[in-house]
C-alpha cells in the first residue's frame, strides 16, 4: 500500500534522515520517547529471548533488542519504512521484519514472545479491544508487554482521528489512534487478562513539550 492513501508512507516522507549514533556513540539504542537520548531504555523489557516490536518503523529499537541477544521480529504496515529497516539493519543477526498489520500478524503467527513492545506504534493505532486478546495469546506466561504513546489531551479519550500531511504536498491521510489515561489503560488491560506492572509519564526534556506515557503489563496468571 505504498501509495497516496498509505498514512505511514506519508509519515516516512516527513522523517528526518536516521541518526547514525546516539550521544554515547552507540549505533543502536532503545528510545521509548520522541526525544533524542531521553528516558529509560531496553531494560524495561528485561532480558527476553524472543521479542516482537509492533509498528517498528525504521527498526532501530528492534535492531537494538536483537543486538542484546533476542530473536526479534519487527512488524509494520509500511513498505517504505520496512525497506529502510531491512537495508539499514541487514547485518544484524536474529532480526526479521514482517509487513503486516499487528492484528494480522498476531492472528497468523504461532510464535510466543517473552516481550512485546510498541513505541508510538501499533498499540497506539489499533483498537485495544481488538488487539489485546490477540496479544495475550502470543505473550509467554511470564512475558512483558510494554508500550509508549502520547498521553491523551484532557477529556479526549478513545478513538481520536487526525491527519498526516506529506512534506511535499498531496492529500492529507487520515489516521486513528486510541487515547487513554494510565488509569483507563489499567482497566482495559485488566479486562483482557493483563496485570499492569507500572505506568509512568516521562516528562519531555523541556516540560513545555508533550510528555511520553509508558505502560508495562504482564499476563495475569490463569
Ligand atoms: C509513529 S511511528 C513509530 C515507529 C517506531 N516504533 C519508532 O519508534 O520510530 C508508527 C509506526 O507504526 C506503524 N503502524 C501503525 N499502525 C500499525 C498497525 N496497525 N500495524 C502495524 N504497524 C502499524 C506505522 O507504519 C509506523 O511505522
Amino acid at each position: 500500500m505504498a501509495d497516496g492513501r498509505d498514512p505511514w508512507s506519508a509519515f516516512a516522507d516527513r522523517q528526518p534522515g536516521p541518526r547514525l549514533r546516539n550521544a554515547a556513540g552507540e549505533t543502536t539504542w532503545f528510545n521509548w520517547t520522541q526525544y533524542p537520548d531521553h528516558g529509560p531504555g531496553a531494560e524495561l523489557l528485561g532480558e527476553p529471548a524472543t521479542a516482537a516490536d509492533l509498528g517498528c518503523g525504521g527498526g532501530r529499537n528492534t535492531a537494538h533488542l536483537a543486538g542484546r541477544g533476542a530473536r526479534v521480529v519487527g512488524v509494520d504496515l509500511s513498505p517504505v519504512l520496512l525497506a529502510q529497516a531491512r537495508e539499514r539493519w541487514q547485518e544484524v543477526a536474529g532480526l526479521r521484519f514482517v509487513e503486516r498489520s499487528a492484528v494480522d500478524f498476531l492472528t497468523e503467527t504461532d510464535e510466543r514472545f517473552d516481550a512485546v513492545c510498541s513505541v508510538y506504534g501499533a498499540v497506539w493505532f489499533t483498537d485495544p479491544d481488538v488487539l489485546l486478546p490477540l496479544l495475550r495469546k502470543r505473550l509467554a506466561p511470564d512475558g512483558i508487554l510494554a508500550f509508549s504513546q502520547e498521553p491523551p489531551i484532557e477529556g479526549c479519550h478513545g478513538a481520536q482521528g487526525t491527519y498526516i500531511r506529506r512534506k511535499n504536498g498531496g492529500p492529507p491521510v487520515p489516521v486513528v489512534r486510541w487515547a487513554h489515561t494510565c488509569e483507563q489503560w489499567r482497566d482495559i488491560l485488566a479486562r483482557h487478562g493483563f496485570v499492569t506492572l507500572d505506568t509512568r509519564i516521562v516528562e519531555a526534556p523541556d516540560p513545555a513539550y508533550v510528555p511520553t506515557m509508558l505502560v508495562r503489563a504482564a499476563p495475569r496468571p490463569s
